[in-house]
């Protein structure tokens, strides 16, 4: 049996009258690249906000490597192994690359930020350091302030920070928003990189993204998985064509 990283089992979340997500049950692999698409309010942050604790759910359990986290703070599920990404930004934009990525990896060793000690000594600190800077990307940009790194590789040191931290269940909320086409494929292979072995949840607009880069995608309308399955399934997907692809406007990648 393979092991499930997060669960999501009759989920409901309303707003007042409005019920936005609706009885969401779903399973994710440990190790799994999972995507969530569908139209614009369909619900797909209002998951994310209830799996990464932001929300609370109307009914329903969100279980994280087999203990239940609904309800719990934000900053507790994170210490638990979860992160998402590209909402907040998490960088210190007055430190080089090297040393966000340091001060994660302190993080996730319990030591925070001590500095007042030799912190560059610290062997494994180091080791630690260079591979998830390599993993990402970032070797040459790693003596750069933070602040003068570009779009693409902002976000590659997010993820960056977000694994040195220790998660190992990823959330992303549309990474490549605002980028251009050049940029989305660059931080599509860093992703794809950094999030090697990892969890991943996507919430991605651009189908070629998601096509190329997910292992299962889900279809979320109105809050209701109305298909969850492999691209191929997916494309083929006469319930899904309908109720959201559209025939007349299918994107090329999946036409
Ligand atoms: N805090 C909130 N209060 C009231 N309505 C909300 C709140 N958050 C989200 N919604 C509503 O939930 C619906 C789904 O929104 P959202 O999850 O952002 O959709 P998506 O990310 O799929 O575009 C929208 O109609 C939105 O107005
Ligand atoms: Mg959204």
């Amino acid at each position: 049996m393979t092991a499930i990283a997060l669960s999501l089992k009759d989920l409901n979340k309303s707003f007042g009258p409005a019920k936005i997500i609706d009885n969401v049950t779903l399973d994710i692999e440990k190790g799994e690249r999972h995507a969530i698409i569908g139209p614009n309010g369909a619900g797909k942050s209002t998951l994310f906000n209830l799996i990464s604790g932001l929300y609370t759910p109307t009914s329903g359990s969100v279980t994280l490597h087999g203990e239940e986290i609904s309800g719990m703070a934000p900053h507790l599920i994170n210490h638990r192994g979860l992160s998402r990404s590209f909402q907040v930004s998490n960088i210190f934009t007055n430190m080089t690359v090297r040393e966000n990525v340091r001060c994660g990896v302190l993080n996730a060793l319990g030591q925070g930020y001590a500095f007042w000690r030799n912190i560059g000594s610290n062997k494994e600190v180091q080791t630690r350091t260079f591979e998830i800077l390599d993993r990402c990307g970032l070797v040459d940009k790693a003596a750069l302030p933070a602040s003068l790194l570009p779009y693409a590789d902002q976000r590659a040191l997010e993820i960056a920070i977000t694994i040195a931290g220790g998660a190992d269940v990823i959330l992303l909320d549309e990474p490549t928003a605002g980028m251009s086409h050049s940029e989305t494929e660059r931080a599509v292979q860093l992703i794809r990189t950094a999030t090697e072995g990892k969890t991943l949840i996507i919430v991605e607009h651009d189908m070629g993204v998601i096509f190329d880069l997910a292992d299962r995608i889900s279809v979320l309308v109105y809050g209701d998985i109305i298909a969850s399955d492999t691209p191929q399934n997916i494309r083929g997907n006469a319930k899904v064509r309908e109720a959201y692809l559209g025939d007349e406007d299918l994107p090329e990648e999946i036409a």
